[in-house]
C-alpha cells in the first residue's frame, strides 16, 4: 500500500451522502412522493424491492450521524437536499422541509463541521413527472425557484453549494436505458434531459448567488475512457462515448459549446449557452473507476460499448479498481480545459466493499482502506502534474441504500444495521480519522 501524501493545509477532508440514500421517513413532515418512492416501489425495478422507505432512519437519527461525523474529523460534509422536502408537490413550499435542514445545518456547525450541501441528487418531486419532468423545460424555472427558496434559507451558513449531483447518470441511467428513476428508455432521446439538467444549473447559480451563496458548482461524474485496443473503430467508440459521457456535461458549462452538434442536438433557445456557463467558483467531481470502450456489437443502437476486462481486480460491484485512472481522468480534464478549468473539489470517491461485523464484532474493510489510500496517492499525482485538486469527500460516510441495487452494496465508512439502525464504524473509519488527524497535523 502507498502511504498516503500530505495534501496541505488548506486541504478540505470530508465526506458525503445523498438525501433519498439515507433518510428514510418518506412520509413525515409534508413530504411529497419523489420519482424514487415510485420507482423503487414499482416491481422489479430495485434488487429484493429494496425502496429507501426507512433507509437510514437518518431524518430521526441525524444528531447521533453529526457527532460520529465530529468524531470522524472530517472538515466538511456533503448532504443533499430533497426537492419533495422542500416542495412537496413541486410548487409550494413545506416549512417542516426546510425546517430539517436548517436544523442539520446547524448542528454541523456546532461540531465544526462545514455544511456542503447538494440541491438535486436525484430525487425530484413526482408530481411534476405528470408534465413530462426533465423533459419538459419548464422544470428548470420551477428548479430555479427551488433553489432560490433553500438559498434565502440556509445560504447564509451553507458554504458550499453543489447544484446537481452526476447529470450524466441520471440522465443515461434514469432516462435513457431506465434503470434508475424516473425508468424512462429514451436513449440518446435522453439528452434533453442532459440539456434542461445544464440549464437548470445554470439558473440554479444565478437564484443562489441572488440568495447571498457565494461558493456554487456542480457536482459531476467524470471518468478516463480506455479504448480496449487500438483499432480505428474502438477509438471512434471511445471517442463518441468520451463525448457522451464526459464532455456533453462539461464543455457546456466551462466553454459555453456542445460538443455533440451534428450528433445528437436537443431543443435549445438562444442564450441558453449563456446561462449554462454561469462563471463557477470550483467543479465537483466524483470518480470511482475508468470506463472500457469496445466497439459496438454489429446491429446495436447504442454506437459503443462498455465492457469490463477481466483479470482486473474489482470491488465488489464488479468495478475496476484502477487507480491510476483517477490521475489520468483528472489531467485529462486539465488537458481538455486548460485556464478554464476551475479549482476541483472530489466530491465522491469510493467502493462497494461488504465487509460484515466479523466474530470480534468489528468490519475489517481492509480492501475499502487499500482502495482509498492508492486513490489518494493518484490524487497527488495529480495535483502534482498541475491539477488544483482542494478537496477529497469520500462516498460514503455510510451504508445506504444504492439505488437499483437496494442495500447490496455497502460503500460505507460506518456499517449499518438495517434491522437495528445500529452505526458501527469500520476499520476504514478509523484508518480515515488517524488519516485527517494527522493531515490536520501539519496545518
Ligand atoms: C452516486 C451515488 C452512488 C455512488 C455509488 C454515484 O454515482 O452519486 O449516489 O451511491 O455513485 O454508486
Amino acid at each position: 500500500m502507498r502511504d498516503v501524501p500530505h495534501f496541505g493545509s488548506d486541504f478540505v477532508w470530508g465526506v458525503s451522502t445523498a438525501s433519498y440514500q439515507i433518510e428514510g421517513a418518506v412520509d413525515e413532515d409534508g413530504r411529497g412522493r419523489s420519482i424514487w418512492d415510485e420507482f423503487s416501489h414499482t416491481a422489479g425495478r430495485t434488487l429484493n424491492g429494496d425502496t429507501g422507505d426507512v433507509a437510514c432512519d437518518h431524518l430521526h437519527r441525524y444528531r447521533e450521524d453529526v457527532a460520529l461525523m465530529a468524531d470522524l474529523g472530517v472538515d466538511a460534509y456533503r448532504f443533499s437536499i430533497a426537492w419533495p422536502r422542500i416542495q412537496p408537490d413541486g410548487v409550494a413550499v413545506e416549512p417542516r422541509g426546510l425546517d430539517f435542514y436548517d436544523r442539520l445545518v446547524d448542528t454541523l456547525l456546532e461540531h465544526g463541521i462545514e455544511p456542503s450541501a447538494t440541491l438535486f441528487h436525484w430525487d425530484s418531486p413526482l408530481a411534476l413527472e405528470a408534465d413530462g419532468g426533465w423533459e419538459n423545460r419548464a422544470i428548470t424555472d420551477r428548479f430555479a425557484e427551488y433553489a432560490r427558496i433553500v438559498g434565502e434559507r440556509l445560504s447564509d451558513r451553507v458554504t458550499r453549494w453543489f447544484t446537481l449531483n452526476e447529470t450524466v447518470v441520471f440522465t443515461l441511467l434514469g432516462h435513457g436505458n431506465g434503470i434508475h428513476a424516473p425508468g424512462k428508455e429514451l436513449g440518446f432521446g435522453a439528452m434533453q434531459v442532459a440539456w434542461h439538467q445544464l440549464l437548470a444549473h445554470g439558473k440554479a447559480v444565478q437564484a443562489l448567488r441572488s440568495t447571498g451563496a457565494t461558493r456554487v458548482g456542480p457536482a459531476n461524474n467524470h471518468t478516463q475512457v480506455r479504448p480496449i485496443d487500438d483499432s480505428q473503430e474502438t477509438r471512434d467508440a471511445a471517442h463518441l462515448f468520451d463525448l457522451v459521457y464526459n464532455r456533453a456535461f462539461l464543455d457546456p458549462i466551462l466553454l459555453g459549446t456542445w460538443p455533440l452538434a451534428g450528433i445528437v442536438d436537443p431543443v435549445a433557445q438562444d442564450g441558453d449557452l449563456e446561462i449554462i456557463s454561469q462563471p463557477i467558483d470550483f467543479l465537483g467531481v466524483n470518480s470511482y473507476n475508468p470506463q472500457y470502450i469496445a466497439a459496438a456489437p454489429a446491429g446495436s443502437a447504442i454506437p459503443f460499448d462498455q465492457v469490463t476486462p477481466e483479470g482486473l481486480e474489482y470491488n465488489d460491484f464488479g468495478w475496476p479498481i484502477i487507480p491510476d485512472g483517477f490521475t489520468q481522468m483528472l489531467t485529462g480534464l486539465r488537458e481538455t480545459y486548460g485556464d478554464a478549468l476551475p479549482p476541483i473539489l472530489i466530491t465522491e470517491n469510493g467502493g462497494a466493499f461488504n465487509e460484515a461485523p466479523g466474530a470480534d464484532g468489528h468490519v475489517h474493510d481492509q480492501r475499502r482502506i487499500d482502495y482509498t489510500a492508492a486513490h489518494l496517492a493518484a490524487l497527488k499525482d495529480a495535483i502534482d502534474a498541475g491539477v488544483d485538486v482542494r478537496g477529497y469527500f469520500h462516498w460514503s460516510f455510510m451504508d445506504n441504500f444504492e439505488w437499483a441495487e437496494g442495500y447490496s452494496q455497502r460503500f460505507g465508512l460506518t456499517w449499518v444495521d438495517y434491522a437495528t439502525q445500529e452505526r458501527l464504524p469500520k476499520d476504514s473509519f478509523h484508518w480515515y480519522r488517524d488519516l485527517i488527524t494527522a493531515q490536520k497535523g501539519t496545518r
